[in-house]
């Protein structure tokens, strides 16, 4: 490494720009070894404090892209279109999006990762199918786009190294939640893999890493602006994580809940947002296929679930590891449901066993908990409104105890309202 570590960081330390050449340098020597982590560590909080520009931010994202391999994902005449999610509690999408999509005439390749915390990741989620794994090669995903048109898979380990040693530095060293750092880091990734288009979800509310919707439209803003940088068509939608999406949060029970959505059913506010998420990826896929919502309506979606299950080693038809413990959480009154609160729902989960503290922890599949009544909806004393799902009965009093206050009651009668689930269009001009 030719520039001094050190200078690097005193120059953001003191909240000057870094040049192409420091960033270059750092990134090559972070990832050849040459750079200590506690350097690293020192000049990610000093760009958590002082912040990066956009011109700063693409570099940083173009420097994580060349630690690694671009993908060649090429597929026969279909767009790649894919889809991010911030992430939240209770956010199995990507489950019945992808089948989805690819139904309606796109290959979707969803490199996913792996929960941390609070959120679910949705390799947990699928890991909870009997004989499914995660790890593909790039010629086993390559293969899969061409017959099935989908993949959900772990990222190859050539796929921003950098972004992968970063990210567990910043998991130990409270820097995680600066915009640029999260914006290079999801985007590094998707450039790298190759994606004609991209959509992102981004998560605002209790249960999100973005708490307002002023920072979540930052965020949004800071991944398009690198998208414009890298020629990646991309738009986002700011959505809701006030409240869990659907009715579970924990591993085999949104997969259960993402096979009811791509039968036809299941919960309206997953419904909607697969929707809406489906429509804008073909969109900016150029795809003119059919409408998703009839597609999903008419469980025309679900064949390809299957195929993508198994061509992964899964078994669409085994059942489900089911927990052997299930508690009810009951309404201390009587009321109207006026808010279920995302956070301390899936810090329940977590607590459970459906999440980790570290990466690296072991999740129980079965592990979680299911919502029984809907917002707005009249309750009576006693009425049983969660399920805690474990097959560790030690969890349940963390569990009932993360849970307090999670749940808002108002006067019989008082109209409650969900809060919107998408609040928000970017970067989408139609
Ligand atoms: N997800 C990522 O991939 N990176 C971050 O920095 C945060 C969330």
């Amino acid at each position: 490494m030719r520039v001094s570590a050190v200078d690097v960081i005193r120059a953001k330390r003191d909240g000057g720009r870094l040049t192409d050449q420091q960033i270059d340098q750092v990134m090559a020597g972070y990832t050849a070894g040459e750079m200590a982590d506690e350097q690293m560590a020192a000049l990610a909080m000093a760009i958590l404090l002082r912040g990066m520009d956009a011109a700063e931010t693409a570099r940083w994202t173009q420097a994580m892209i060349d630690s690694g391999d671009r993908l060649n994902l090429g597929t026969a005449g279909r767009a790649l279109v894919d889809k991010h999610s911030t992430g939240g509690v209770g956010d199995k999408i990507t489950l019945p999006l992808a089948p989805l999509v690819a139904a309606c005439g796109a290959a979707v390749p969803q490199l996913s990762g792996r929960g941390l915390g609070h959120t679910g990741g949705t390799l947990d989620k699928l890991e909870s199918i009997p004989g499914w794994r995660a790890e593909l090669t790039e010629q086993q995903i390559r293969d899969q786009l061409a017959e099935v048109g989908a993949v959900i898979c772990a990222a190859t380990p050539t796929l921003a190294p950098a972004d992968r040693k970063l990210y567990a530095l910043r998991d130990v060293t409270a820097t995680v939640e600066s915009i640029p750092l999260i914006a290079s880091s999801i985007m590094s990734k998707k450039i790298a893999e190759g994606t004609d288009a991209l959509v992102l979800d981004v998560k605002v509310g209790s249960g999100a890493f973005m708490k307002t919707p002023e920072r979540a439209r930052e965020l949004a803003e800071s991944m398009l602006a690198i998208a414009a940088a890298h020629g990646l068509r991309a738009s986002a939608l700011v959505t809701d994580m006030s409240t869990p999406l659907g009715r579970t949060a924990g591993n085999s029970l949104e997969v259960a809940e993402a096979v009811e959505v791509l039968h036809g059913g299941g919960p309206p506010d997953v419904v909607e947002l697969t929707v809406a998420l489906a429509r804008e990826m073909l969109r900016l896929g150029e795809v003119r296929g059919p409408d998703p919502a009839e597609v999903l309506a008419a469980g025309r979606a679900y064949p390809v679930w299957r195929a993508m299950v198994r061509a992964q080693g899964g078994d669409p038809d085994a059942a489900l590891p089911a927990a052997r413990h299930v508690e009810p959480v009951r309404a201390e009154r009587g009321g109207v449901l006026a808010g279920i609160d995302a956070y301390p729902v899936g810090v329940a989960a977590w607590r459970l066993g459906a999440g980790r503290a570290r990466q690296g922890d072991s999740v129980d599949a079965a592990a979680g908990v299911r919502l029984l009544a809907d917002i707005g909806t009249p309750v009576t004393a006693g009425q049983p409104l969660l399920e805690l799902h474990t097959d560790r009965p030690a969890t349940l009093d963390a569990a009932r105890a993360a849970l307090a206050g999670a749940i808002t009651l108002a006067e019989p009668s008082t109209p409650v309202e969900r809060p919107p689930l998408i609040w928000q269009s970017l970067g989408s001009e139609k």
